[in-house]
């Protein structure tokens, strides 16, 4: 059977991102033959802007849908940033929603899950990556959640924390579930 790939974006571009650790822990534990690769070229997107939205559009947005065209799923993890979305990931939600009605990630699963200091751990931005992402084309796994309130992780690495590594692993499993 072909490997599964699961185009993994992750909200936030600091270098030391829990949110990026997570999605670490998430390839991690991806099961055999199931692959999970953080995209790292969410930063150099421009925003967006229909007037570049072209057949000529720019590198950096070609690349980004041609890994979203590879991807059999995708797993989004995101920190929540003034109770919203983090700009660098609703860009490139704008992105991949285009063509409209026919953008690269069209009704492939994908679950979004994160971590955030406040004590809910960003609820609000993952509701708001779901809302978003679900009229942007993929088809969005509702049952699958996961909230990390980042203080609870003491400054360590989450593979770190047990209990978060087995709920990380349920996450992939259920999305990987989800691929037809
Ligand atoms: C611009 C900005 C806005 C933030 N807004 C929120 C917020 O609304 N809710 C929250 O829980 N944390 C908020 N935080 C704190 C983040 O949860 C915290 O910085 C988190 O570690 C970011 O994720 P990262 O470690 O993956 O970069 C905000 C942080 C920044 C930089």
């Amino acid at each position: 059977m072909a490997d599964i790939k699961v185009l993994t974006l992750v909200g936030s571009l600091r270098a030391a991102s829990v949110n990026r650790q997570l999605a670490e822990l998430a390839a991690e534990a991806a099961p055999e033959g199931v692959t999970l690769t953080i995209y790292e070229g969410l930063g150099d997107l421009p925003f967006y802007n229909e007037d570049i939205d072209t057949e000529d559009a720019p590198a950096e947005v070609v690349a980004l849908r041609a890994a979203a065209a590879e991807a059999a799923a995708t797993l989004v993890v995101t920190p929540e940033y003034n109770a919203s979305i983090p700009g660098v990931l609703k860009n490139a939600i704008d992105w991949l929603s285009r063509p409209y009605g026919d953008g690269a990630l069209k009704d492939k699963p994908l679950a979004v899950i994160g971590a955030s200091f406040g004590q809910y751990g960003g609820v609000w931005a993952q509701d708001e990556t779901r809302k978003s992402f679900g009229v942007a084309g993929p088809r969005v796994v509702e049952s699958v959640k996961l909230s990390v309130p980042a203080k609870t992780l003491d400054g360590k690495h989450p593979r770190e924390n047990a209990e978060v590594a087995a709920a990380v692993r349920d996450v992939v499993e259920k999305l990987v579930a989800e691929v037809g």
